[in-house]
């Protein structure tokens, strides 16, 4: 019996990784403001900073790109998209968007007002950032479990059906629709199971609420359900996955996860109403509701890459590729969330930098030794992220400072992550020589894209 699981693709077309030393990486830092959004790419050896976007399409994608009908209206690639994911989600309306955080927009935009209330077991931060932008409020409750690291737990995305209940008893009057993640991406990529789904939706069922999913990687979820949840082991992933839009009253997706494509994302409803408006501001903002801000060939390689995100030996090897760090970097001693979710390993910083306060953003710390020590891009989830600086001055400080390393789809092979585990093994050894940072810079929205810093004082 054999158990190592390779990559189930081939390579045909490969890009280049420039190498690079610790000194020009120590310049190129610095001139990057202590901040690696801020980083051209190609001074980045391995980019880990999100799966967004950033995966390799396949030879049947890029095939497909040559079958997009660009025309404006009535595209014939928009109804192939349309079928595949009528097929998959069950929904009526399909209205394709260039990304996720445009379906964002546009839903909370038609379905909320200010002073309402969204729960859901953690908000991406584009998601936050939309229902507070149009004055509502993004309510976190995900299960205890979900935000203690090293709490193992089958389904850490669970929501806390408890506390739901409270909310909707207290603040109904204030909800206009529930939400869940799939995978909860904030929270370490942990899935939710589909017996936490089915009991979120018949409470909100019993207090007359919507349900509308973010299907990002409902795939991994779906995978982790058949793996993890009792009962699902002879279905398939797609079965499953067709269970969980079937409890739901739709859906928003950024695409770019998945969807196994660069560009593209789409909100899939039930209710006629809500889709009238959305379609209404979807031509004032994005195109016409058969293209939606994308081109033909985007929505064509959509439609194929929606379905080869459902492969099952790939999504085997995709799940084994985050737990395979993990088991390395657990070997080493080096504190992650664990058990392992789909698409990213996430380090705790605290445990990493433990001689760095809050004040010091220990894990933006950690990011950015990463990159200095080893080329590698990872991205901060913790008080740069998720805290805030008040009027007066004063900082809220995010109760989890983890820094997550993203793994695009189909891109890097095991002698990258290799690489990677041993290089951050190294860092550990190194730890207490890690310096803090202090946040000279910052935008009122989403800081992290644009703030700027400097060391702190040692
Ligand atoms: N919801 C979740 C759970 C996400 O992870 C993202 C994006 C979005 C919504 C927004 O989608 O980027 O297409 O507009 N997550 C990326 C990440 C950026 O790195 O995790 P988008």
């Amino acid at each position: 019996m054999i158990h190592t699981i390779i990559e189930p693709f081939r390579i045909k077309s490969v890009e280049p990784i420039r190498m690079s030393t610790r000194g020009e990486r120590r310049r190129w830092l610095d001139e990057a403001k202590l901040n690696v959004f801020l980083l051209p790419a190609e001074r980045v050896l391995l980019d880990f900073l999100t799966d967004s976007g950033t995966g390799a399409m396949s030879a049947r994608q890029w095939g497909a790109i040559m079958e997009g009908d660009e025309s404006y209206a009535g595209s014939k690639s928009f109804f192939h998209l349309e079928e595949v994911l009528r097929d998959l989600t069950g929904y009526e309306y399909i209205i394709p968007t260039h990304q996720g955080r445009a379906a964002e927009r546009i839903l909370f935009s038609v379905a909320t007002k200010k002073g309402d209330l969204i729960p859901n077991n953690t908000h991406f931060d584009t998601t936050r950032a939309n229902i507070e932008y149009q004055g509502a409020e993004a309510v976190d409750l995900v299960i205890p479990e979900g935000l203690q690291p090293r709490a193992l737990h089958p389904f850490k995305g669970n929501i806390d059906l408890a506390r739901v209940e409270e909310l909707l008893k207290r603040e109904g009057h204030r909800i206009p629709f529930g939400m869940m993640t799939l995978t909860n991406n904030s929270g370490g990529g942990q899935p939710v199971s589909l017996a936490n789904l089915r009991a979120y939706r018949e409470l909100l069922t019993r207090y007359g609420k919507p349900l509308i999913l973010d299907v990002c990687r409902y795939a991994e979820n779906s995978m982790f359900v058949k793996l993890r949840e009792p009962g699902m082991q002879d279905r398939t992933v797609k079965s499953i996955a067709q269970e969980m839009f079937s409890l739901a009253d739709g859906c928003m997706m950024s695409a770019k996860k998945d969807g196994m494509v660069n560009i593209g994302g789409f909100l899939a409803l039930n209710d006629a109403a809500w889709v009238e408006a959305a379609k209404t501001l979807l031509i004032l903002t994005e195109g016409f509701p058969t293209y939606g801000g994308l081109a033909g060939r985007d929505l064509e390689a959509l439609a194929v890459g929606m379905q080869e995100g459902l492969d099952e030996d790939y999504l085997r090897y995709r799940l084994r590729t985050a737990e395979y760090m993990g088991e390395k970097l657990k070997a080493a001693g080096i504190a992650i969330v664990e058990p392992t979710g789909g698409h990213a390993v996430y380090l705790d910083a605290k445990d990493f930098l433990p001689h760095l306060g809050p004040e010091q953003y220990p894990a933006w710390s950690l990011a950015n030794a990463l990159y200095l020590e080893a080329g590698i891009r990872g991205v901060e989830i913790g008080s740069v992220m998720f805290g805030k600086r008040r009027d007066d001055g004063t900082e809220t400080y995010h109760s989890m400072e983890l820094v997550r390393l993203a793994f695009p789809r189909r891109m890097y092979t095991q002698s990258h992550f290799d690489y990677a585990a041993e290089a951050i093994c190294d860092l550990k050894a190194n730890a207490d020589k890690v310096r803090g940072v202090r946040m000279v810079k910052q935008a009122r929205y989403l800081r992290h894209f644009t703030a700027e810093f400097e060391w702190a004082a040692s």
